[in-house]
């Protein structure tokens, strides 16, 4: 559509503008014609009556009167020279005198007034005008005329003056217009195709825009445009070395964790040594091998960068539970932590069971590790209850809270362990894989006599 273009919108609105201000200097100027009329009828009129001066008595026949008054477009005149004279020219009226118009002292409201009601239609109507005859020739000059013959050289003004503003708004909107195509359209225009391109290819440093323009409003535009690509391409190179970086991480983690998987196995051999050193030294080298490998795994796993789609199906959560404790008790040496679960035996959630396994596992897990250091023996309890939303799960242990340090930045990879031998990956995995079933994993509470978290399952068949 033309007229939602800014140059359309410009052009309407420059004949619109241009027009009303037309309106404002419309109704003075046709009250000034009026005036302008009237006033040169008296002047005929004026002229008129000089005839009758030349005559010794004032007196001319009635045929050179009607002569006169016709030449002067009028049908009376009388003009007073000082108090004692006046001049007349007569001829009998068809009409009576319908109003009188006095040019003589009347105000702009006056005329303004007049001369808009002077456009309707007059008939045959007859008018008196009085005003004052021109080069002190008298005291005052009165003249009575028809009024229609008025009324039609307004309207032929008016008709005239509108075709004038016709052409000067028509003509002066469309400079607006080829300057507002010159000046706005065509360089908006071209700083939207600066970033259609640049969208294109963002990396490609030599589509950012070169700022050229003159005007300051648009210079600012293309400055800022400018700035924003700059760091933008900066962004995305640096992304893109990380990226290429942490690849060449991940591969050589996998052929670390190979080579160190080796060396587990001929630690194994070293094992069975009878030296009494190599006795004590071997236990340490496995612990240290295994953590190392471990550490190997949990970064190929986040490497990945995202968990596969959780697969839902329904199953029944104490029973998954029970694994997971299971798993944990064989990790006990002596019968430090005692194990509790508070989950009625037919609840059943709908979620991917491998991955919350590995949920909870890391959860339990975080809970027995923090309880052996402190070494003080304690309680890892699983609850778990329905809402009206979802299902709530609580992993709370008895242990001795979360450092402060690792508080901070808990569910961030590689930033929230404080533990000897952790990675820090634990959390942020098992946080991304409830993110992924639309849940969410808190901290519910920490303290020195415990911690708890919360994992928030929503109900699938609502979320559906
Ligand atoms: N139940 C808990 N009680 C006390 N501290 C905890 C508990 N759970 C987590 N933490 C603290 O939070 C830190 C981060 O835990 P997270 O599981 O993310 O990493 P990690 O256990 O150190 O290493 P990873 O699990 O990757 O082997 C832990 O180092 C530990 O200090
Ligand atoms: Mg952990």
């Amino acid at each position: 559509m033309f007229f939602n273009s800014l140059s359309g919108r410009f052009l309407l609105l420059t004949i619109v503008f241009v027009m009303l201000a037309e309106v404002f200097i419309f109704v003075p100027s046709v009250a000034r014609f009026r005036v302008d009329y009237l006033q040169k009828r008296l002047e005929l009129a004026q002229l008129a009556s000089l005839a009758l001066l030349a005559t010794p008595d004032d007196m001319i026949t009635q045929e050179l009167a009607d002569e006169l008054l016709e030449n002067a477009e009028v049908l009376n005149i009388v003009l007073r020279r000082n108090e004692m004279r006046e001049l007349i020219l007569t001829k009998p009226l068809s009409a009576s005198i319908s109003t009188t118009f006095d040019l003589r002292d009347a105000s702009a409201f006056t005329l303004i007034r007049d001369a808009l009601a002077g456009f309707a239609p007059a008939g045959d109507k007859i008018v008196r005008v009085i005003g004052r005859p021109v080069k002190g020739a008298g005291l005052e000059i009165e003249t009575t005329l028809y009024l229609e013959p008025l009324r039609y050289a307004m309207i032929e003004y008016g008709r005239n003056i509108f075709f004038l503003s016709l052409f000067i708004s028509v003509f002066s909107s469309a400079m607006l217009f080829f300057a507002v195509r010159r000046l706005l359209v065509r360089p908006i225009r071209r700083l939207v195709g600066n970033m259609t391109r640049y969208q294109d290819n963002p990396e490609d440093a030599t589509r950012v825009i070169k700022p050229d323009s003159k005007v300051i409003e648009l210079r600012a535009a293309q400055d800022a445009l400018l700035d924003l690509q700059t760091q933008l391409t900066a962004h995305l190179k640096q992304k893109e070395r990380l990226a290429q970086l942490g690849e060449a991480v991940a591969k050589i983690n996998h052929d670390l964790r190979n080579v160190l998987t080796t060396t587990q196995l001929l630690t194994d051999r070293i094992e069975m040594v009878e030296d009494p050193v190599v006795a004590r030294i071997a236990p340490k080298l496995m612990k240290s091998l295994d953590r190392a490998i471990a550490l190997c795994e949990t970064t190929l796993s986040f490497g990945k960068a995202e968990e596969p789609a959780p697969e839902i199906k329904q199953f029944p959560l104490a029973e998954l539970i029970h694994e997971v404790i299971e798993g944990e008790g064989l990790r006990l040496k002596n019968g430090e932590i005692t194990f509790g679960m508070e989950i009625d035996d037919g609840m059943i959630v709908a979620a991917d069971r491998e991955q919350m396994f590995r949920v909870i596992g890391n959860l339990v897990g975080n809970a027995r590790q923090a309880i052996l250091v402190s070494g003080q023996g304690g309680d890892i309890t699983i609850k778990a209850k329905a809402t009206d939303a979802g299902t709530e799960i609580l992993i709370c242990d008895t242990g001795p809270g979360i450092p402060e340090r690792a508080q901070e930045k808990l569910f961030q990879p590689f930033q929230g362990s404080v533990r000897k031998g952790g990675t820090g990956l634990g959390l942020a995995i098992a946080a991304e894989i409830v993110r992924g079933h639309g849940g969410s994993l808190t901290l519910a509470e920490t303290s020195m006599l415990g911690t708890s978290f919360r994992i928030f399952l929503p109900d699938q068949s609502k979320s559906e």
